[in-house]
């Protein structure tokens, strides 16, 4: 594996070699093994353009616990407020000796760039660039969900035949981009559940269903309800009726939470707005696999520095370069 851009590209095959492999990181994990010696002697990159808690804190923990050098690099505080380039940031960062860089940008398709200008020789991991992807999140959240239906006969499944509905902030979400992908690879059934306003408008080119009420949504009891953030960052009046309006037409709370079948799983990939999307019954209830997903953010990142700098040679996927 020479890079980790999109799921969209991402075969199956591959998906479930990084889901496997993130099972044996797990495994580890459970045994109390904090540190694998397989990384020693590399570095990895954290190049963060943007805000985060979850994705750079638990690249760095699986980084580390593969025990691989950690450079953070974050633009606030640092040249690019004078005015440095993408090319001379990066460059720079090999210079350092980067073996792979983790990159998170708010321009969609940064991450490609800097793995196809030639730039750098690093492979390049995406962690959220602008409303494109998230790749490692998708990945997650499926690790998460097959480890939710099959438990510790989780290997080598799919999740064929499982109905996920996606809800809210379609339009600006990368979260949901990269699971409807993925999802749609590993045989599930995606079902996207938005105001109308926040549906994007190439949505019909989509793999997926689209539903405008989230009590239809509900009553088809899917096996999966994963609620998204709403973005007011990158919200103008155009796309928002106003909060109150979303809390009560697609907020999930406790009213919706009674509704949905008591086996079937709630997830939020965080940072959660609670009492908006989501309220705090929903978010804290034994349905809820918010903190879970946390946990197993850190096994598939492993996952995945594992297998693009010290990985099988046979994998030729998750790339969407072309590149071996
Ligand atoms: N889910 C997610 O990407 O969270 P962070 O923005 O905290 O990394």
């Amino acid at each position: 594996m020479r890079h980790l851009l999109d799921t969209a590209t991402l075969t199956r095959e591959d998906a479930l070699r990084i889901l496997d492999t993130a099972e044996d990181m797990s495994d580890t994990q459970r045994r109390e093994v904090k540190k694998l010696p397989t990384l020693r002697g590399k570095t990895v990159v954290n190049l963060f353009f943007e805000d985060s808690t979850r994705t750079r804190i638990s690249f760095e923990a699986a980084a580390k616990r593969l025990s691989a050098d950690v450079i953070n690099f974050a633009a606030k505080g640092s040249s690019v407020s004078k005015g440095e380039s993408l090319q001379d940031t990066a460059q720079t960062l090999q210079a350092m000796g980067a073996d792979a860089v983790v990159i998170r940008h708010g321009a969609s398709g940064a991450p490609h760039t800097l793995a196809t200008s030639g730039w750098i020789t690093a492979g390049v991991v995406n962690a959220g660039d602008g409303t494109h992807e998230h790749p490692t999140q998708a990945l997650l959240d499926a690790f998460t969900m097959r480890k939710r239906l099959y438990g510790d006969d989780s290997r080598g499944r799919d999740l064929s035949g499982t109905r996920v509905a996606i809800v809210g902030d379609v339009l600006h979400s990368r979260v949901a981009r990269s699971n409807m992908w993925l999802l749609h690879t590993l045989g599930a059934h995606v079902t996207l559940v938005a105001p109308p306003t926040l549906v994007p408008q190439d949505v019909s080119a989509w793999p997926a269903q689209i539903v405008y009420d989230l009590d239809e949504a509900i009553a088809a009891a899917p096996d999966v309800l994963m609620l998204l953030r709403i973005q007011l960052e990158r919200m103008n009046a155009a796309y928002f009726p106003s909060e109150r309006e979303y809390a009560r037409r697609w907020g999930f709370d406790a009213r919706r939470l009674a509704a949905l079948g008591a086996d079937s799983m709630v997830m939020h990939p965080g940072p959660m707005n609670r009492g908006l999307e989501i309220s705090a019954e929903a978010a804290d209830s034994a349905q809820s696999t918010v903190l879970e997903q946390v946990t197993n953010g850190v096994s598939v990142r492993m996952a995945v520095l594992y297998l693009l700098l010290a990985g099988s040679t046979t994998s030729t996927a998750t790339t969407s370069t072309g590149e071996e």
